[in-house]
This record gives C-alpha cells, structure tokens and sequence, in this order.
C-alpha cells in the first residue's frame, strides 16, 4: 500500500468526498454530449421526450411516468415545494442526505428528524409513528447516504402500506445501481401502482455524469404532473440529454463498473477492519466510517495528506475510488492513526 501511496506522489489529491464516479463516462457518452455542444444555441427539448422514451424502456414504464430534471437534487427541491409549505412538515432520517433539511427550508415546512436505528439503517417504526397530522412528505433514501445502509424490500413494502395516502413519498435511490445485497428491491412498482410514492435516481452516481446535472423521477403520470408545476422550464440541459442517452446503451460496461465499485468496497472494508477502525457495511459507492477521533478533525488531517473525504456528524464518509486511491485512502489513515 505505501509504495502505491508513493507512486501517486503527494502533488495529485485522491478526491473520495462526494460520491462521484472515480472514472470518467463512457468515450461514447463523451462523444454525445460534444456533438450536442454544437446545437447548444438553441434551447433544450422541453419535455426531453428522446431520454423520456429511453428511460421508459429501461425502466418499463409508461413515458408519462418519467420527470427528468438538473439532477435528482432538483426534483427533491421542487417535489418539496409542490406538496410543502407554511403549516405542513416533512420527514426523514438522521443522518440522511443533505438535501432533505435544505429543501425542508426551501418549502418552508418544518422538519420532523428520525435517528437511524443501531445498525444504522432507517428506522421505519419510528418513522411511521413521527407522521402528525401537518406531515406532507416523508423520504426514505435506499441505500442511505451517508452510511450505505438499505432497508430490505419487505420492510419497505409494509412501509408504503401503512404511511396514510395523503404523504407523499420520496423513495430516493441515487444508489440503487450499486446494490449487491439479494434483500434491495427498488420501490419503481410502487411508484407506478401509488399516487403518493415517487422514485428519484440520479445519472451522477454509477454512470458519471455529475457535472451535467441529470436525474429523474419516476411515478404515477398525475402525481407527477403536481410535482412538476415547480419546476423551471428547460432544466435538463441538451449536452444531459444527450449524454444520458448515450450512457444507458451500454449494460456491459456499466456491470464492469459496478463490480469494481464492488471490488473496492470490499477493499476498503477490510482495509479498515485491519486497522481496527468501525464501519457500516455499505451497498453503496461509499463507506462510513466511525473514528474515535473527531471525524471533522481527521477529515482535515487526511486533506493534508492530500486525502479528500467528508466528514458528516460522527461520520467519516469516503467514496470508493480507483484501487490506488482506496490504498491511498488507508494508508493514510492508518499514518493518522499510528
Ligand atoms: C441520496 C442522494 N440523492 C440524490 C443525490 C443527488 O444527485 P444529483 O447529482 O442527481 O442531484 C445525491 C448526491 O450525492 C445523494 O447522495
């Protein structure tokens, strides 16, 4: 491992803080979204019906029970002001993704938070009985971000039978693709048979496209037709589009992709159960980590040595990299915590 470490010398950084692809898209994707660029002087298709069609078929679902967007990050805010507002309050877990509390404020609804139960995965017992009477959105991220945790698809199935059918529901699976665990099911049938469930994935994850902004929902053609009125027109760029398109055409090498995200999850893991250091075992394309010492204080020590990696509340969050950079990763913080 150290020789690696010396290999990638200390100018480079090993950027394991947000989630993202270690590897750049597909040559082909590429190829897309630079044709696209020579079109971009006129405005994106407004309904994106070439992805929407894509998707349907991926998916096998209906083109009208697709909402694409800038990201999954988007349709959370604008799902969140469509059923939000002064009077009404939104749940989820703690910890769970960011966006949650941000687009809580955004509506301007309050927040109901549920703590994660010991194994840290969503505790939907006590989810259910934090539901009131103002509660207009619950979400449920499977797997969890930031500790790569899932809830197994029984527990979902008894959770959307008993959430009354005036919450909505926001299933987010921006990591569904990387799941390996027999128990995941992804909550689409739901969303397709259930006015009030919808399924956000992301095209940022597994298929590398951050920076292009694009996601979608998925759900009942009326319950997302409501969502949609808070959206800014043209939101799913061309280049995304196009690049979106592109990605979802070649299965081979996204099964490549996702089992050496798979690979490298298993690397870090036993890298850190060597070091003696606890961890959740994820399903996702990250690990969390939970330090002795202050996971802010480490994340710091780590980005000196020129190791990027998130530190949320008492968790240590590090995305799986490239082998080199999860070597990188663990040397040095094994060095830190010598
Ligand atoms: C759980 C979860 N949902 C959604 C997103 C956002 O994805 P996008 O890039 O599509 O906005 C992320 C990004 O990190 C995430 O962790």
């Amino acid at each position: 491992m150290a020789q690696v470490s010396r290999e990638l010398g200390i100018g480079g950084l090993a950027k394991l803080a947000s989630n993202e692809c270690p590897l750049p898209p597909f040559p082909e994707v590429v190829e897309a979204a630079a044709a696209a660029a020579s079109g971009v002087n006129r405005y994106p298709d407004n309904s994106a019906h070439e992805l929407v069609d894509s998707l349907a078929r991926h998916l096998d679902v209906a083109p009208d029970q697709i909402w694409p967007g800038a990201g999954s990050t988007q349709l959370i805010a604008a799902t969140a002001l469509a059923v939000g507002g002064p009077g009404t309050s939104a749940l989820y877990a703690d910890p769970s993704f960011v966006m949650y509390p941000i687009a809580t404020r955004i509506a301007g609804s309050e927040e109901i938070v549920v703590p994660l139960d010991e194994r840290h995965r969503h505790d939907l017992d006590a989810m259910l009985a934090a539901i009131d009477a103002t509660t207009t959105l619950v979400y449920l991220c499977n797997p969890n971000n930031p500790t790569g945790t899932i809830v197994d698809a029984g527990s979902v199935d008894r959770f959307v039978d008993a959430v009354p059918d005036d919450v909505l529901i926001v299933v987010d699976e921006a990591y569904h693709e990387y799941v390996t665990d027999g128990g995941h099911r992804s909550a689409v049938p739901h969303a397709v048979t259930r006015d009030n469930v919808v399924v956000m994935r992301t095209f940022s994850k597994v298929y590398g496209l951050a920076g292009l902004r694009i996601g979608y929902a998925v759900g009942r053609a009326d319950t997302l037709a409501w969502l949609r009125r808070t959206q800014v027109p043209f939101s799913a760029n061309s280049l995304a589009q196009a690049a979106a398109i592109e990605a979802m055409r070649h299965p081979d090498r996204l099964a490549k992709r996702i089992a050496d995200n798979a690979a490298g999850r298993e690397q870090l893991e036993a890298g850190l159960a060597t070091l003696g250091v606890r961890y959740a075992p994820s399903q996702t394309n990250f690990v969390a980590v939970f330090p002795e010492r202050d996971p802010s204080d480490l994340a710091a020590a780590l980005e000196r040595r020129g190791v990027i990696v998130r530190a949320l509340g008492p968790v240590l969050r590090v995305t799986v990299g490239t082998d080199a950079e999860n070597d990188r990763f663990l040397v040095a913080l094994a060095e830190e915590l010598a």
